[in-house]
């Protein structure tokens, strides 16, 4: 099954037939919402789809059950996530209505549950790519196909913590690192997504110059409809994405944990293996 992660705005489910909701819990509370799972426009391929903030977007992204989403994809047997998350700019050759598949993430966040191994063993797994490189690809050249001008291959996506926006001398740091857009979202979800053997990649769009770029303001009014322009296109990105996904995998997330586990196995307690 392939999941889909909506960031704001995208509160409506792709076009599933024989929708169902799946009420799920997990250890680690409910999820953002029931997951809506359906068969994805008479493809036979089921999709099961969250909204990251809610049905009403009631949580920031500090609280967003990160961890809950992830465990209810997985115990619904999804395999392969495509997420969506809303983004500044920190250059500029990236205007507002870019959309952008990143291959980095610099983790800027402090205070979210990074693992589902914080009890009873210590995993130290790989997160040098924090995206699945074939899905991000394979984000790419569908953006290519069901868009006009495509999106961006590659660039550092920089995650503060929010839910207030950086200060400008945060924002100016981030530029002369070199990285390219700014959000609050793809951190922890990467992380546990790998943890979890999912693989995982994202495609951002751009709402607004981040507060880097003193000679144009965006107004508020100006950022809603770039997030509203960028969820259709996006919609359609993740539909040809869907449409097109090859039927197995072919790389090496679903046994990102191979050799990870540092405790001894006879310590590990019975209910966490
Ligand atoms: N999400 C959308 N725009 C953003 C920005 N400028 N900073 C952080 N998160 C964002």
């Amino acid at each position: 099954m392939i999941g889909f992660i909506g960031g704001s705005g995208i509160y409506e489910a792709l076009p599933l037939n024989d929708t169902r909701e799946e009420d799920v819990t997990t250890p680690y509370g409910d999820p953002s919402a029931p997951v809506t799972v359906g068969e994805f426009a008479d493809t036979g391929t089921e999709v099961a789809f969250l909204p990251r903030h809610g049905e009403n977007h009631e949580y920031n992204p500090t609280n967003a059950p990160y961890r809950a989403n992830i465990y209810a994809l997985k115990q619904l047997g999804v395999e392969r996530i495509l997420s969506s998350n809303a983004v500044g700019s920190l250059r500029e050759d990236l205007p507002p209505r870019t959309l952008l598949v990143p291959d980095q993430a610099f983790d800027r966040t402090r205070s979210r549950p990074y693992t589902f191994f914080d009890e009873g063993m210590v995993v130290h797994m790989g997160f040098a790519e924090p995206y699945c490189p074939h899905m991000a690809e394979h984000l790419v050249e569908s953006a290519d196909e069901a868009t006009e001008d495509g999106a961006v291959d590659g660039g550092t996506y920089v995650c503060i913590e929010g839910p207030q926006f950086s200060t400008r001398a945060e924002s100016e740091f981030f530029r002369a690192q070199g990285w390219d857009v700014i959000g609050m979202t793809t951190i922890p979800e990467a992380k546990l997504a790998r943890e979890a053997e999912i693989c995982y990649a994202t495609i951002t769009g751009v709402t607004d110059w981040d507060v880097w770029k003193t000679d144009a303001e965006v107004s508020l009014g100006e950022v809603l409809d770039n997030a509203a322009a960028n969820e259709t296109a996006i919609k359609q990105v993740v539909e040809q994405a869907i449409r097109t996904l090859p039927e197995d995998r072919d790389c090496d997330c679903g046994s990102a944990l191979a050799g990870t586990i540092n405790t001894p196995s006879e310590a590990i307690p019975e209910e966490t293996k």
